[in-house]
């Protein structure tokens, strides 16, 4: 049997393979909602100019909105014969309504018309998902402003380098979730252009009104280029970036969790809420969620790769190539969602180990540092100088096996005979901190200050 919205110039129907690689039905089922109100857009239009009567306007929007309600019910009859969502619901508008149904697509195409329901579906999800950053941010900014003068180690190359605080360390993510932030709302800026109403992908002949479907649809405008209108997929690839380099950020955060979580650190426990047990070792609590959310960034990596892949060589206009634009896409919002979910949700629920992470960063010569700059500030020692000088003195505490404040002062002037004991002032973690005060430091003062700044813009 031929198909029955293009079939006129077809004697016999496809092959069940042709019609397993061609039909979309499966996944663009969840383009629904969009592609419902893209068509109440335009015949609405369509009535407006006069192209369609006031009374088929007003059958197609009865018949869409039954066809809507059959959808939410699950009572919609699917079927990969009629290959993708746009003829399933156009070719049930028909069998509903009769004439009038086969007017809708008069100057449309499946081409504007998936280039449209698509870039909405974007943008609704770019709305949902940076509600959801925004979540998560405002869950480490109530976690850092109530831990902004609580120490932790500092680390470079995953070895203790200077004390910071748990609230400063938590404040880098809301910086790096902001800008994800940032990036969101450009793409959306970029997407916001709608391609209904180029058709195939020359324009039409039929007087729309393309501003009004734009604005019927919150588009800012109808799209320049009838060609780029039908084929153009940047909106997608940049949401996918957006999305790739937000989820790696989760991942930095949840392979700290991980790392945090461990026996060896154990800075941090999370509850029978967030973790999971071994079905071998009885006393295992495992991190799973945020393993899943370091793991679930290589399929959003992985999706815009594909895509960019897909997109690349294809010439101009529409090519069914295309049509592989939305799993990536719907796989990569549902993975990014659920992450930044259980991200928050974690961080929610953590309980930090505030006297193990500040023993810690006491630990490995973390104020090493402090001692040098104490040697600059007070000796007038050249910096180079100082470094070395700290240097040995660090050398000499590990022969002796004790930290830097368990050298003696005559231990000390060994090395340097200036040194006097007002040194052991600067050597504690909390004084180490609350030294840090230039700008973007990890002073308590400042980071109090950037978490209640974070808190009351996020409210
Ligand atoms: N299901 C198709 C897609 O997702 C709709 C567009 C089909 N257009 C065409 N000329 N065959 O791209």
């Amino acid at each position: 049997e031929t198909n029955q919205q293009w079939g006129g110039r077809f004697a016999a129907g496809p092959s069940a393979v042709m019609q397993e690689i061609n039909a979309s039905i499966a996944f663009d089922q969840k383009l629904w909602r969009q592609d419902i109100r893209g068509s109440l857009a335009h015949a609405a239009m369509l009535a407006k100019v006069g192209i369609i009567s006031a009374e088929d306007e007003r059958a197609i929007a009865e018949g869409l909105t039954t066809i809507a309600a059959e959808i939410e019910a699950g009572r919609f009859p699917f079927t990969e014969a009629l290959e993708d969502i746009h003829m399933n619901i156009e070719a049930r508008l028909t069998e509903r309504i009769g004439e009038a149904g086969k007017r809708l697509h008069t100057g449309r195409s499946r081409n504007d018309q998936v280039a449209t329901d698509f870039r909405l579906w974007v943008r609704d999800a770019i709305d949902g998902l940076d509600a959801q950053v925004v979540d998560l941010m405002r869950a480490l900014a109530d976690r850092a402003a109530a831990h902004a003068a609580d120490p932790m180690p500092g680390f470079t190359h995953l070895q203790t380098a200077q004390p910071v605080t748990f609230g400063h360390h938590l404040l880098a993510y809301v910086e790096m979730l902001a800008r994800d932030r940032g990036r969101l709302a450009d793409c959306r800026k970029r997407l916001n252009e709608c391609p209904l109403g180029v058709a195939a992908l020359a324009g039409t002949s039929f007087p729309l009104d393309r501003e009004a479907t734009a604005a019927a649809l919150g588009f800012d405008r109808p799209a320049a280029n009838s060609l780029d209108a039908v084929s153009d997929r940047d909106f997608a690839l940049e949401f996918l970036a957006t999305a790739a380099i937000s989820a790696m950020h989760l991942s930095r955060l949840a392979e700290e969790v991980v790392i945090w979580c461990s026996a060896p650190y154990r800075f941090i426990r999370l509850s029978d809420a967030y973790t999971t047990g071994s079905s071998i070792m009885p006393q295992k609590r495992n991190p799973d969620a945020a393993e899943l959310v370091r793991a679930k960034t290589g399929r959003v990596t992985g999706a815009l790769v594909g895509l960019l892949t897909v997109m690349k060589g294809l010439p101009l206009a529409y090519a069914k190539d295309t049509q592989e634009d939305k799993e990536p896409v719907f796989d990569a919002a549902g993975a990014w969602a659920l992450s930044l979910a259980a991200m928050a949700g974690m961080v929610r629920d953590m309980t930090p180990d505030k006297a193990r992470m500040r023993d810690f960063a006491g630990s490995g010569f973390a104020t090493a540092t402090d001692l040098a700059d104490w040697l600059v500030r007070v000796l007038k020692l050249p910096f180079r100088t100082a470094h070395h000088v700290t240097g040995r003195l660090v050398a000499a505490a590990e022969a002796k096996g004790v930290d830097l404040s368990g050298l003696s002062l005559a231990e000390m002037q060994a090395e340097e005979p200036g040194i006097t004991a007002d040194v052991f002032s600067v050597l504690t973690v909390d004084a180490s901190v609350a030294s840090r005060t230039v700008y973007g430091g990890t002073a308590p003062v400042n980071v109090a200050k950037q978490a209640a700044k974070w808190q009351a813009a996020l409210a």
